[in-house]
Formats: C-alpha cells, structure tokens, sequence
C-alpha cells in the first residue's frame, strides 16, 4: 500500500482537517500556511497571496444562480474573508434591469471585499483582464429534458465566450463552467480559447459530488465533514459515475460499515440512481433548476481550484483529460483531484488502496467507458463549434 493510501485510511478524524469549517477561520488559515511553504510563480496565486483584488467574471448574473452566487463572492466566500474581489457581471441586454437591480442590492450590503462592481452586456468588458470566470449564463432544462437537450442552443453561447475569453481575460484565468450540459460547454469554451492552457477550463460537478456526500451523511447519521474520498466520475449527466468505492465514513471504509452484500444492493439500486436523478427531482419538486445548491457548488469548485482541497481528501471536478483512466484526451471529465498551489491533479490508482472484489473494477470500468461515449457523441454533435 502506498504511502497515501496509509493516511486515507487513518480515522479521519484525528489525521485530517476535514472536521474544520469550510470557508472561514482555522481552515482557511491552515490553507494559507500550507500555501505559503510552496514555490509559485502562478500569477493568480500570487495576487491572492499579496492580496491584490482579484477579478471574477460572471455570467448570467441576473438569473437564479447568478442571484444566489454574487452576493456570497462579495462577501469572500470564494477566494477568502481578507481577499478583495472585483466583480464584473456580464448580462443579456435584455436582462440589464434586472441585473442593475442586482447591483443597487450589492452596493446596499456595503461588503468591505468588494472593491469594484461592473454590469455590462458587451462581454469585451466584461471578461476584460478577468482572473476567474464563472460562466453561468445559459438556458436551464425544464421537466422531462435532459440536460444534453440543451447543447445546441448554450453550445454557441460557449464557443462566443471562449473565444471573448481569448482575446480578453488574464491567461491564467481560471473557468468553471456551470450551464449545463457543463462537460461539453467547458470543452467548446476551451477550444475557442487556444492561447489560454486548456487545463484553466473546467466544468462543476462539485454540486452531484456535495449531493452525494450529504446523501451518505444523512444515511448514517455522520456529520458531513466525516465523508471522505467520494468521487463523481464522467459527465454531469444522469450517466455520471457516483462512486464510493474509496470513500471513508468517520475513517471507516463505507463498504465495510455496511457489509459487502448489503453494500453491493445499496450502491447500485439506491445510490447511484438517486444521485444520477438528483436534478431532476429538484426540477420535479421545486419546479425549475437546482439554483442555490448550485451558487455553493461553484463556489466550492473554484475556491477549491484556488485554494485547495483539504489534505487528505479529494474532490470531484470534471477536467480536459489529459488520457488518465483511458479517457480520450481532451475530452472534458469529472475525476476526484487533488488541488494546491492553484492547480489540481487527478488522482492516480495507487491514491485509491481500498482493495474490492473484481465487480467493483468491472462495474467502475463499465460506468466510465459509458460516460466516455456520451461525451464523445456529445462532441459530435458541436464538432462545428470545435475549431482546434
Ligand atoms: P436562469 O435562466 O435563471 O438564468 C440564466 C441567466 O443567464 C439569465 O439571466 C440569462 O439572461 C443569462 N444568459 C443567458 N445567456 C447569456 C449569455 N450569453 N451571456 C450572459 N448571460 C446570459 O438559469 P439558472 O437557473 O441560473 O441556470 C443557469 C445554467 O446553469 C443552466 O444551464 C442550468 O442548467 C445550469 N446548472 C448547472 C448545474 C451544474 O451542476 N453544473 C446546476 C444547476 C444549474
Ligand atoms: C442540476 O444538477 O441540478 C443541474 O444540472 C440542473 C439540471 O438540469 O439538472
């Protein structure tokens, strides 16, 4: 067993700082002294470490998300309670009332943070110098769409803001693209924007991997901070790989708490489909897209990327893949990563000791190549968004 694979395996309680408070306090000052040690030349880590205001691009502030994230990033939950932010949120012209409504409501709450706010609808301005993008702006599914439904008409909208990204934003700009479908978005996002590198455009399935998370939580009755080494793999799509096979409840094996044969039934007849459904319910029963969940997903998902993930856990994010587990390069996949000094790196096999019977493998197996073939017929359907 590698020498990680130890430490997962630890009670996780008294190895790890997953017990502290997410965004705030002893957490973010651990984070920040882990950071400082490391060598960066990053330039966007370097403006967070010397406190300069970093510049946060958003779009589609004025619709549901946008409302429930803005305000939260002004406040610091994004990049830390002592890093200025400006915000600049970009609109639809004809969403431009709304959206200065949003921002007399921002001026009203006088957060400290929040160093300068702009609204435009011409994204030129908007993405301009941007450090972080938060691409939001786009149409959501309504009941009985899958999200996939939705590529040709948010696909443009992707392929404009990867290519106003190109010619506009920092280059080390880092996106996270939340609308939907995400994975293919991110992958015409990143395509249209061959001088950025393509590992700065990532897709959020943060949201399926908090899901999960607080699904396993309640089912044991366990705080949440005491689940660890969950993983989302593949699309954010009902195909989606919801995987417990590595992960640790209060730093004990899951399977192990439950019993292999009561695990298997539980794994793959309740879990996975309430995972994979989960949208879709929410759309069912609150009658439209998942929203704040959603605003608290991105966050987590870039302030993680920023920041990084609490040692020794993981999270999910889907990346351009760069070939690991067999997945076609370039293609954009969720994986479990590991984020520091900026930056994130999948997480190989040996990270993932637990040892199974050979199902597990197969199934894992199966699950990916799945989502690998949607991706891929989802590319084929915007290979004419797709320049390089
Ligand atoms: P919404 O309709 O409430 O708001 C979307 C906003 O985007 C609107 O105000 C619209 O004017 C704006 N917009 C559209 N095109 C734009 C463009 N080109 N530039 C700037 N703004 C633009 O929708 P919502 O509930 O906020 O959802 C937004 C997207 O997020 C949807 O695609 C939804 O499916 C997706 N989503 C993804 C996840 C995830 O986990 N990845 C979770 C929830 C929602
Ligand atoms: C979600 O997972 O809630 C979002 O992707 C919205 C949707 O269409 O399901």
């Amino acid at each position: 067993m590698s020498k990680v694979g130890k430490v997962l395996r630890r009670p996780v309680p008294s190895s790890a700082y997953s017990w502290y408070p997410s965004a705030f306090g002893i957490r973010q000052r651990q984070l920040d002294t882990l950071n400082a040690k490391l060598v960066n030349s990053d330039p966007l880590v370097k403006k967070i470490r010397n406190k300069q205001p970093v510049r946060v691009a958003v779009t589609g502030g004025a619709g549901a998300i946008g409302y429930a994230l803005l305000f939260r990033i002004a406040n610091g939950e994004l990049l830390g309670p002592d890093q200025p932010v400006e915000i600049s949120a970009v609109e639809l012209p004809f969403a431009m009332n709304a959206l200065r409504g949003v921002a007399m409501e921002l001026e009203d709450c006088a957060f400290p943070l929040l160093s300068k706010l702009n609204i435009t609808d011409d994204p030129e301005k908007g993405f301009e110098a941007a450090d972080i993008a938060l691409l939001v702006g786009s149409k959501p599914r309504g009941p009985g769409m899958e999200r996939a439904d939705l590529i040709r008409e948010n696909g443009v909208i992707f392929q404009k803001t990867g290519q106003t990204l190109n010619r506009v934003a920092e280059r080390h700009c880092r996106t996270t693209v939340v609308g939907n479908p995400c994975n293919t978005n991110a992958l015409i996002a990143a395509n249209n924007a061959p001088d950025i590198p393509a590992r700065n455009f990532t897709a959020m399935t943060r949201l399926d991997h908090d899901r999960a998370v607080g699904f396993l939580a309640k089912k044991t009755m366990m705080p949440v901070n005491e689940v660890n080494h969950f993983a989302i793999w593949g699309n954010h799509s009902a195909t989606m790989f919801p995987d417990i096979s590595n992960t640790t409840i209060h730093g004990v094996p899951a399977h192990e708490l439950v019993g292999e044969f009561r695990f298997q039934r539980f794994w793959q007849n309740e879990f996975i489909p309430k995972v994979q459904q989960r949208g879709a319910k929410i759309i069912q029963v609150r009658g439209s897209s998942s929203a704040a969940s959603a605003a608290n997903a991105c966050i987590a998902h870039t302030r993680d990327w920023c920041l990084g993930t609490p040692i020794p856990d993981w999270q999910s994010m889907a990346v351009i893949s760069d070939g690991e587990y067999g997945v076609p390069a370039g293609l954009c996949f969720s994986y479990p990563v590991r984020c520091q000094n900026g930056g994130y790196t999948v997480v190989t096999d040996d990270e993932q000791p637990v040892t199974h019977a050979k199902w597990w493998y197969q199934m894992k197996e199966y699950h990916i190549e799945n989502n690998v073939q949607e991706l891929l017929a989802e590319r084929d359907v915007v290979s004419s968004l797709l320049p390089n």
